[in-house]
């Protein structure tokens, strides 16, 4: 029985094989309609979602499956104290997989230690989001038509975007890709990102202050929000919040054929303006990640594809 708690619990070959199964049902759908038929997944969400949640969902019901949970920690016995452990435990009687989004780093993994069921990360705090990872692959390799050689900048809040840490790790994986870490100076990337993976595998890296600066180098752009729920004072957060504002504007230097994802949701970092532009994929993004998570519970319930 396999969990995916960290990107790193799969393998390259794996994860190319979920993007190719992920491109397949995009082109046969029917093929895998009645594919986990009679299974259930539980989305226990202790953490706002509105994709990965709804992704998710219409991933198991799009695989004829179903799907139990809840999306507030509030309306489940976490409010009486129930630990995670226990819960995952209990859920492991209902259902045949688990997807589980935790405010704190770490849950996801002990609940995949106590269940009997696989367990997917949705994200755990300010640490890893492998699914949302999944989804940024697959939408990068179907616009660029490849993942290596690649100059990939992300911007934002590199300290808690939690998929920013996970794309880091997964795209450290390919041939030629270079990372530019566009960031205020308090929300640089954390050490642990640095250290273990971009210099432990001497990935090339530079950091600027300076979205417009480092814009035509990008073949990649990685949006991303301010994490006003992991900030400490309110008053940082609104020091920071508009660091960043993709504009127009400020595409008139970029690449053709740039990228530009997000994970979403957006507050302020990507005017709307940006959205009628061909360079923007992060809708698109939302869509795709529909299909890898079918991929994925495939994968980890063992159904044959
Ligand atoms: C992200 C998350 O929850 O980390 N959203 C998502 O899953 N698509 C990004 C964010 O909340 O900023």
């Amino acid at each position: 029985m396999r969990s995916l708690i960290d990107i790193n619990d799969l393998s390259t070959e794996e994860i190319n094989h979920l993007i190719a199964t992920a491109n397949d049902i995009i082109a046969n759908p029917d093929k895998y309609a009645e594919k986990c038929r009679r299974k259930k997944l539980a989305t226990l969400f202790y953490e706002p979602s509105t994709r990965t949640r709804l992704s998710f969902e219409s991933a198991m019901l799009e695989l004829g499956g179903s799907v139990i949970g809840f999306s507030e920690a509030n309306s489940s016995s976490s409010a009486k104290g129930e630990s995670v452990a226990d819960t995952a435990r209990t859920v492991s009687c209902f259902a045949d997989i688990i997807a589980m989004r935790h405010p704190k780093e770490g849950a996801p993994m002990v609940a995949s230690l106590a269940a009997s069921i696989p367990v997917i990360n949705a994200g755990d705090g300010g640490h890893n989001h492998p699914t949302q990872t999944l989804t940024d692959l697959i939408t990068i390799s179907r616009e660029k038509g490849r993942l290596d050689n690649m100059t990939v900048g992300v911007c934002g809040d590199l300290k808690f975007g939690r998929t920013v840490h996970s794309l880091i790790n997964a795209m450290s994986r390919y041939e030629g890709i270079k990372f530019v870490m566009i960031s205020p100076e308090e929300l640089t990337i954390p050490d642990y990102v640095m250290q273990d993976v971009l210099q432990k595998k001497n990935i090339p890296y530079t950091e600027t202050r300076s979205l417009e600066e480092a814009m035509p180098d990008l073949d990649i752009l990685y949006m991303t929000r301010v994490q006003r729920e992991r900030f400490f004072n309110e008053a940082d957060y609104i020091r920071l919040k508009d660091s960043y504002i993709l504009t127009p504007e400020k595409l008139q230097n970029a690449k053709k054929d740039l990228a530009i994802l997000h994970p979403l949701p957006r507050v302020n970092e990507i005017s709307t303006a940006v959205d009628a532009d061909h360079r923007a994929c992060y809708f698109k993004q939302v869509l795709y990640g529909k299909y890898i998570r079918m991929a994925l519970i495939m994968m980890l319930l063992e159904v044959e594809e």
